[in-house]
């Protein structure tokens, strides 16, 4: 049904650029969001209020099929708000602590079934750009373009823990290169769905290159594969989005 709805697929390991890069290619192209990663924390952060361990396969599984979670875009549409069970969580999930929760219960393949047909739902006209660790590999393997992020783990611990410290979190750099360093082995070695770039994926190193850089890469990638939207829409969006700045 909604096979001939393009996706542009965005994997890579955490701090890679994954998220700012597909905020902005999906309000330049008028298409949905998925931040697949938030799933993962959602549950991590419910499966930690419930009371789980992560060996609980069975009733993990079950939560994640029943997560009452959803996104909404904020008012002036910068930002993605994480609703769970009525709780704006958007800033919770992003501690450390969610993040290594949520990179073991995705090694559980029965918790990643569970959600797997929660994430094809979000592929709805005019089109999705989804980031994860498998959009491109297991999730939309027919996406008609696959981008896998990548950029040294320094650079991506420094990253993370500039947007951690914005956030409010205190953590050190040194102990975030070790957890970062951690989660990548934990998510590349996993036998369910492990990250790694989809045989047929742009591979972009953004150790160098800054946010506007890497995504005029994929707009290029977008455009040679034809899966643009028209320019009087975009200039739509532009104005919209010139209207919030205001
Ligand atoms: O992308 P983010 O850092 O928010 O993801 C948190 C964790 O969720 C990752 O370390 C990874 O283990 C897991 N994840 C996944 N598959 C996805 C997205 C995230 O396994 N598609």
């Amino acid at each position: 049904m909604s096979d001939d709805v393009p996706v542009i697929a965005v994997d890579g390991p955490v701090g890679a650029g994954k998220g700012a890069v597909c905020f902005r290619v999906a309000a330049r192209l008028g298409f949905h969001l998925l931040d697949s990663g938030a799933i993962y924390r959602v549950l991590a952060l419910a499966s930690l209020r419930r009371g789980l361990n992560p060996g609980d396969s069975r009733p993990l599984a079950r939560l994640a099929a029943g997560l009452d979670l959803h996104f909404e875009r904020s008012e002036c549409g910068d930002s993605l708000r994480v609703i769970f069970e009525g709780e704006e969580v958007g800033v919770l999930i992003r501690d450390e602590r969610c993040g290594q929760r949520a990179s073991t219960l995705a090694a559980d393949a029965s918790v990643r079934l569970a959600v797997l047909e929660r994430q094809r739902a979000y592929r709805r006209p005019p089109g999705l750009v989804a980031d994860g660790r498998d959009m491109g590999t297991v999730v939309f393997p027919d996406a008609p373009l696959k981008v896998f992020l990548t950029a040294s783990v320094e650079e991506r611990a420094r990253r993370r823990h500039k947007q951690l410290v914005a956030k409010g979190f205190g953590v050190s750099l040194a102990h975030l290169l070790g957890e970062i360093s951690q989660r990548d082995k934990r998510d590349q070695e996993r036998p369910a769905a492990p990250l790694r770039p989809a045989g047929d994926a742009i591979v972009i190193d953004t150790t160098h290159h800054g946010i506007e850089t890497v995504v005029e890469m994929v707009m290029d990638a977008i455009e040679s594969r034809g899966l643009r939207r028209s320019r009087g829409r975009r200039q739509d969006l532009q104005s919209e989005t010139d209207k919030c700045a205001r």
